[in-house]
Parts: structure tokens; sequence; C-alpha cells
């Protein structure tokens, strides 16, 4: 089927029952959204603990808007259950949301995902479109249909579709509701038209009628936009999508180390490329390298892709070994800042792998912590959501310890590292911050400062692509002009 793109196709926007499978990020983001538009949801976790909370309406994860949306659909538009086959027969639309970690070799691990088609086949009473909301390797439509086969559910009784997901954890909701596009990847119109009944809230406008509905970039006039392609495009165009992201971090973090070594300023760079419409501000922030559940595994799941067809896609190497040399290049700046480490006492401001998130999986920070205390540094971390799920990997020890309060972690401490955007770090006070320090030295990974307001508070400050500025009693080092 050729792609076609439309804003406002979908006939009638009746409800759907549809069941999802998985209620982490992406799975509970789903659900309640999917209440919100409107539809009847059944939302399946094999994690009882997790089912339990929710079915008290408490939100496992930190996620903005998620609360006020459990709070309003709870047990009227969506329910949570451990009871897979229950919740899968009733609905006309299936949707798995469950993890792909990276597997050994690179490629996705698709296990969950298997173990999950195993049981949908095994609770089939009728025709239903399974929809793939996982991010999965292109052909995994095929081999979910082989699954099915195996099974013994007959052809006229599924579909798969390809409908990936491109929410960022801390705006998921509003992502979710107000996305860029929508992409469904179907072979057949029947599924595509499921798919676009499912939607058509978003497409047709009539959810941004409504009057309690999330502000958001989209509107009633200018409302969502659905892509429909083939099975293989959509998932190809997931894969696509966030190896191009990654890619254009770690290109301005590139361009960081070149403006670093000239006295140059990255801000400034990125402010001028940016204002380019055909290249765009976004994701041009030098700093740590990117992190997370997904950017990283998803660069590597793309590139086993088109190794296993042959294709020659060593750019995505590139791209990986630049944003695993940036968080080297910044340990090497702290080193360089502080002389030696070991015995020295560091405050680490941030935990998760981004701000307005608890997720600390695959987290910048994290892997420079683990850094910090092989080198022998005594670190007092705090974050403003992450400390809980950061004291599941990292636990507090002799040399590692959390507080929520940033003042706290920098009392005596011979310098600060910024690792995470969070706004509660970019707009600190900074003269209470330098007398809590025993040194005034601020080594950031994230660039929330000026250079010139640190230097005016006194502070030696270090960041990203930026000119290093010395508190007036450190001498400058000397540096060699090219
Ligand atoms: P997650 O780990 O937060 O959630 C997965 C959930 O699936 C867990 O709650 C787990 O208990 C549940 N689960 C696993 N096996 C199950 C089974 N057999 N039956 C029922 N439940 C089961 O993962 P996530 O971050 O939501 O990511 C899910 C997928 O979406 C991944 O493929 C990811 O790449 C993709 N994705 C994630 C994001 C994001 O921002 N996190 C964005 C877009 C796409
Ligand atoms: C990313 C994509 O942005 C989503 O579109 C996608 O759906 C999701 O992955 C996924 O497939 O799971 P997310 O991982 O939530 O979303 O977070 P991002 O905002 O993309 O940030 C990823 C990492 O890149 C973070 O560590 C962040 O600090 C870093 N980053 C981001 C930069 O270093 N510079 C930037 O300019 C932007």
């Amino acid at each position: 089927m050729p792609a076609s793109s439309d804003s406002s196709s979908g006939s009638a926007s009746a409800p759907v029952t549809i069941c999802v499978i998985g209620s982490g990020y992406v799975g509970l983001v789903a659900a309640v959204c999917f209440a919100e538009m409107g539809h009847r949801v059944l939302c399946v976790d094999n994690n009882e603990a997790k089912v339990a909370q929710l079915q008290r309406g408490e939100a496992p994860i930190y996620e903005e808007h998620l609360p006020e949306m459990l709070a309003r659909h709870l047990n009227h538009g969506v329910t949570f259950t451990t009871d897979l086959a229950a919740a899968i027969r009733p609905a006309e639309a299936v949707f798995i949301a469950v993890g792909t970690p990276q597997g050994s070799s690179g490629a996705a691990d698709l296990s969950y995902v298997e173990a999950v088609v195993s049981q949908i086949a095994q609770a089939m009473n009728g025709y239903k479109v399974l929809v793939e909301k996982s991010t999965v390797p292109v052909y995994t439509n095929e081999w979910i249909t082989r699954c099915m086969h195996r099974h013994g559910v007959a052809s006229d009784q599924f579909d798969i579709v390809s409908n990936p997901e491109f929410l960022r954890e801390g705006t998921a909701i509003g992502d979710f509701l107000h996305p860029d596009r929508i992409v469904v990847g179907a072979n057949n119109d029947r599924s595509a038209d499921l798919l676009r009944r499912i939607y058509a809230p978003l497409t047709t406008g009539g959810y941004y009628h409504q009057p309690n509905a999330l502000p958001g970039p989209c509107s009633a006039d200018q409302p969502a936009k659905l892509v429909v392609t083939s099975a293989q495009s959509a998932e190809i165009i997931k894969h696509a999508s966030n190896a191009f992201l990654a890619l254009k971090i770690s290109f301005i973090n590139a361009v960081s180390n070149l403006a670093e070594a000239v006295d140059a300023n990255i801000e400034d760079i990125a402010l001028g490329m940016g204002l380019d419409a055909r290249i765009g501000p976004r994701f041009l922030r030098a700093g740590l390298g990117y992190g997370g559940s997904c950017f990283p595994k998803d660069v590597a799941a793309f590139s086993w892709v088109a190794e296993q067809q042959g294709i020659d896609f060593h750019l995505l190497d590139e791209v990986r070994k630049i944003n695993d040399r940036q968080l080297d290049l910044f340990f090497d700046k702290i080193r360089s800042a502080l002389w030696t480490l070991r015995g020295k006492k560091i405050a680490a401001f941030g935990l998760a792998f981004k701000s307005d998130t608890d997720d600390t999986r695959d987290s910048p920070a994290i892997a420079l912590i683990r850094r910090l205390l092989d080198a022998g540094v005594h670190v007092a971390a705090t974050d403003p959501a992450a400390i809980e799920a950061a004291q599941r990997v990292l636990p507090a020890s002799g040399a590692l310890t959390y507080t929520d309060d940033p003042y706290a972690a920098a009392e005596d401490a011979d310098a600060v590292v910024i690792l995470t955007e969070w706004c509660q770090f970019a707009t600190l006070d900074l003269n209470r911050l330098n007398r809590a320090l025993k040194f005034p030295i601020v080594i950031d990974g994230r660039n929330l400062y000026s250079p010139d307001v640190m230097r005016d508070h006194g502070f030696t400050y270090v960041s990203v692509g930026r000119p290093a500025v010395y508190a007036s009693t450190q001498g400058r080092p000397r540096k060699t002009p090219l």
C-alpha cells in the first residue's frame, strides 16, 4: 500500500475497545490517553505490584499529567489487570507495548514480544488487529504473523499493524495527545481503517474541541496528521527517527569539542545553526551525550538491522563512538579541574537520564557517578525525582550518599558536577551554593549557566564546548593556540 497522509480521514469516532499490553512509560501513557480520547481500554501487565498500584490510582512513574489522567479515567475509560486472556477477548485492537531491550549482539531482544504474542494467540476469539507499539526491527510484523500461525490462528482472524510511538519521557502525555505525526504501517485497508478510527479524535480535531482537552500545539483547526505506510516502512520510520535524533546530538557534541579547542562557544554555534529551518534548533544541545532506555539501544538495533541486510551504515557506529567519548571527555574535565580525585568529595546534581523524569535507565549521570566512585571519590548525589530509582542500581554506601537538597549535597564538597538538565539546577542560588562548597568549582555537563554569570559569582566554571572561566583566586592553565 503506498504511503498516504491524512489529517481528517477516519470515519465515525465510535469508541473502540482496546487492550494495551505493558503498563510502562509507553503502555500506561497510551492506555490513559486512549481513554482520554473516549475509548474503552483494558491495560494488562504481568507485574502484580504495578497493577495493584495502578488499581489504587497511583502512578508508578513520574510523568507530568499522568496522575490527573489516571484519576479522570480509572475504572471508567481504563481498567488495569494481570489477566491477559480476559483483557484480549473483548478487544478489537491489541497494542503490544512491552520492553524490547538490547540483546548481547546489539539486536533488539524480542522475547517479551514473542511471549505476549503466544499468549494473545491462545486467547483469540475472533478477528483482531495486533498493533506493534513497542519499538521493533523491520520485519517483526512478519515474525508475529508466523508466530500466530504456529499457534494455529488463521490468517483471516488477525492483522498486524506497526504504530510506532514517538513520545518523550517527561512530556509523554502531551506528546501522545499532540503528536507531530501518527504513523500507521498497515498492509491492508481493514486494519488501517481501525487505526484511523482509534486516532480519529486527534486527526479530526474532535478531541481538541473538548472543554477539558489537554492544551498543546494541535487544535481543532490544526489536528494531528496521520501517515499510512506499509508495516515495514513504519518499523523503519521509528528506528530511523531515533537514529537521526541521536546523530544530531552526536554531531553537535563533536562540534562542541572543536569549539572548545578554538575558544568558540557551542551555544552560539547551535543557535546560529538551528535558525536555519532545514536544521532546526531542537536536539542541538551539547552535553554528556544521549542516554535513556531508547536512543542507545535503538541505534544499536538499527545498526544490527542494516548489517543483517548487508548495508554499510557505519555512520551509526560513529554516532555511538562520539557518544561514548563524550562521557570520557567530561570525566577528564573533572579530573583536570580537581587535579587528583581519590578522597575528594563531589556533589552530583542529577541522576535521571534527562530532566522531568525519574528514569535512570542508561543514564549518563549514573555512568559518570560509577566512574567517580571507582576513582575513589565520595559522591553526594541529588535529583528532584530519580533518587529512588538510582538507589536500586547504585545503593547508598560510605562513598555515596543521597539527599533531595542540592545545597546539602554541596556542603563542603570540592566541586559540583551538573549531570541532568533539571530546571531546579538551572535556577540555583549561586551565592548560597558558593558558600556551601569547599572550593567554588562547578563542572557543568549540561551548559545550564552562562560562564560570565558564574565568573561574576566567583566560580571556576567548566562546561561543554565553551571556554572555561576561573575564579579570580585560581590561575588559568596555559592553553596552546593552534
Ligand atoms: P517499560 O519497561 O517501562 O514497560 C514495559 C512493561 O511491560 C513493564 O511494565 C513490564 O512489566 C510489562 N511486561 C513485560 N512482559 C509482559 C507480559 N508478558 N505481559 C504483560 N506485561 C508485560 O518499557 P517502555 O519504556 O514503556 O518501552 C516499551 C517499548 O516502547 C520499548 O520497545 C521502547 O523502545 C518503546 N518506546 C519507549 C519510549 C519511552 O520513552 N520509554 C518511547 C517510545 C517507544
Ligand atoms: C526519545 C525520543 O526523543 C522520542 O521521540 C522517542 O519516542 C523515545 O526516545 C523512544 O523511542 O523511546 P527520550 O528517550 O524520552 O525520547 O528522551 P529525549 O528527550 O529524546 O532525550 C534522550 C537523551 O538525549 C537524553 O539523555 C537527553 O539528555 C539527550 N539529549 C537530548 C541531548 O543530549 N541533547 C539534546 O539536544 C537532546
